[in-house]
């Protein structure tokens, strides 16, 4: 794994749009894997300015997001849907029908097929070349939960008690959040050519000791990154503490 500390999140968030504009410009056709939760923010906010003022093109992206909530209507607050799209994609210039997060809607009987189909849209594009991965505090990449193995496919997720309440704020009460998600697998992210790590904050700084030098485990799915041929671990300096001390 490639570690860059960076002096800020500002910095961070440049950075990590640079590697993604850098492969946007190359491929102007790759398909990228996007990430939600608060750490990525800022790199769409970059992403945006990229586009507005340096004419950075994505027609031709596709994207395809790691995860939503089960259940969540595409325009609930908290859908990712709808966060991809205020942040990212309602911003720039990516076709609508090219931008892909797992139907959080779709009734249980069809969540198999439908995880399959997502599963085939990803292969059928070609792959995902680039990923953007955020950390949570269970070790969690996507929503894989511990437990996770390495072959895990896209499919439906039981969240962790830590997850739940980290998401508690933006839902106004743990009893809000969704106790299920539809993700992406280990063994999905995996298969991305590259893949970029993004934490920040000293409330990451223990989890993500562990993921970058802990033994591989599905204790921490986190882990199975450091079997990754081509990983960017960008951290600001909170989120590297244990790893400096
Ligand atoms: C959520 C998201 C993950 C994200 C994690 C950390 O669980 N589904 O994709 O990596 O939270 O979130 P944050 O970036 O807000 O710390």
């Amino acid at each position: 794994m490639n570690l860059t500390i960076t002096p800020n999140y500002t910095a961070l968030s440049i950075m990590a749009a640079r590697l993604i504009a850098q492969l946007v410009k190359a491929k102007p056709d790759c398909n990228l894997g996007l990430a939600t939760g608060r750490t990525p923010i800022g790199v769409y906010a970059e992403l945006v300015r990229m586009h507005r003022e340096e004419g950075l093109s994505f027609k031709r992206v596709r994207s395809f997001n790691l995860d939503e909530y089960y259940e969540l209507q595409p325009n609930h607050p908290q859908a990712y849907r709808r966060y991809m799209n205020e942040h990212l994609f309602n911003r720039i210039d990516i076709a609508p029908q090219n931008t892909h997060i797992p139907d959080g809607t779709i009734d249980f009987e069809r969540v198999y097929s439908h995880c399959a189909d997502y599963e085939r849209a990803i292969d059928d594009a070609g792959g995902i070349d680039l990923q953007v991965l955020g950390i949570g505090k269970s070790g969690h990449v996507g929503l894989n939960e511990p437990g996770s193995t390495a072959e895990s496919r896209t499919r439906l997720i039981t969240l962790e008690p830590v997850t739940r309440l980290d998401a508690a704020g933006d839902f106004l009460g743990i009893d809000n959040v969704p106790t299920r998600a539809l993700s992406m697998g280990v063994g999905t992210i995996m298969r991305a050519k590259r893949i970029i790590l993004l934490a920040t904050g000293v409330h990451k700084a223990s989890v993500v000791a562990r993921a970058l030098r802990g033994p591989v485990s599905t204790e921490i799915p986190a882990t199975f990154l450091q079997e990754h041929p081509a990983v960017e671990v960008l951290l600001d300096r909170e989120a590297a503490g244990a790893l400096l001390a």
